[in-house]
């Protein structure tokens, strides 16, 4: 689908993905490059990374990829440097990196639990708190009229209500979103840097969704679920770019649900 913004919206910029080869944090990825941005991506598999960077630079994107896990403070700090030695500045920080799978409570290992919570919570707060003294206005590679950077959190639904075998996502998800509010306050007031999340409902051909909702699943769904309806990886990647370009400069602290309506719906009577 055609983007509503125009190419070079984003240009200039530089923007780390964690994530960012596959799924939604590709997708992300790649409209940030078309949108004239620089890419470095962080993930844990190098041949993820190598092909999506392959897939990034025959667009004429400017790519790298960084290998590394954020639960490792270390491999945030080493990860957010190397960003910053190759491209001389970060404007944009994209939390897109989750762990997920379908566990009922009382199956679950505390290690299970904490294992999730390692990745999408701790994980978001090690690359924001790598990442803050370059992304603060002023920071080293800043140019003083461009101001501070932006951060991106990649969170869910699925804890605004309950959902089944998802207490160690939901408990997760719903601290990443207290870490953008709070990191807005913070960081919006003495950095001038925007955090923002992106809660997605379900979307076509993610890793997610696979997992979670195996198609018979998503065809009973379909029936009861009057809003019920797949989103596309573009529908996020278009508010990451809304949100972290001009057009987001006065939203700080939201994290915005792109699910369709999904979450608000009930089953029809
Ligand atoms: C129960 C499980 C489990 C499973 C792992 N564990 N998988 N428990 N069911 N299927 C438990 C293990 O038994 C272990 O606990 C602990 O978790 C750590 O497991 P490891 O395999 O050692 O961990 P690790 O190699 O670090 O892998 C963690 C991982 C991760 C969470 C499984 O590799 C992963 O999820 N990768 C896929 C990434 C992914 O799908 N991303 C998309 C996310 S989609 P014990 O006690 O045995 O030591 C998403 C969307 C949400 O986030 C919103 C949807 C609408």
């Amino acid at each position: 689908m055609e983007s509503p913004f125009k190419p070079d919206v984003v240009k200039g910029k530089v923007a780390l993905i964690t994530g960012g080869g596959s799924g939604i944090g590709f997708e992300i990825s790649s409209q940030f490059g078309k949108h004239g941005g620089s890419i470095a991506i962080m993930g844990r598999r190098k041949q993820v990374l190598d092909d999506a960077v392959n897939a990034l630079r025959s667009l004429g994107i400017q790519a790298i990829g960084l290998e590394g896990d954020v639960r490792k403070q270390e491999d945030a700090r080493r990860v957010v440097e190397s960003t910053f030695q190759h491209f001389g500045k970060i404007d944009v920080l994209v939390n897109a990196a989750a762990g997920n799978f379908l566990a009922a409570a009382e199956d679950l290992s505390p290690n299970g639990f904490r294992t999730v919570l390692d990745i999408d919570a701790v994980g978001t707060f090690n690359m924001c708190h790598a990442a803050l003294k370059y992304l603060k206005k002023d920071g080293p590679g800043r140019d003083s009229s461009s101001g501070g950077g932006s951060i991106i959190n990649i969170s869910a639904t699925l804890h605004y209500p309950a959902s089944w075998y998802q207490i160690h996502v939901s408990a997760a998800k719903a601290a990443v979103d207290a870490t953008t509010r709070n990191l807005a306050l913070e960081w919006g007031t003495d950095y001038d840097i925007r955090v923002n999340g992106i809660a997605p409902g379900p979307i076509g051909g993610t890793p997610g969704m696979s997992k979670l909702v195996p198609e018979e699943i998503e065809n009973k769904t379909r029936e009861y679920m009057p809003l019920y309806k797949l989103g596309e990886k573009w529908d996020i990647a278009m508010a990451a770019l809304y949100l972290s370009c001009d057009s987001g400069k006065f939203v700080n602290g939201l994290t915005m649900v792109v699910d369709g309506g999904l979450w608000l719906s009930k089953p029809r009577h």
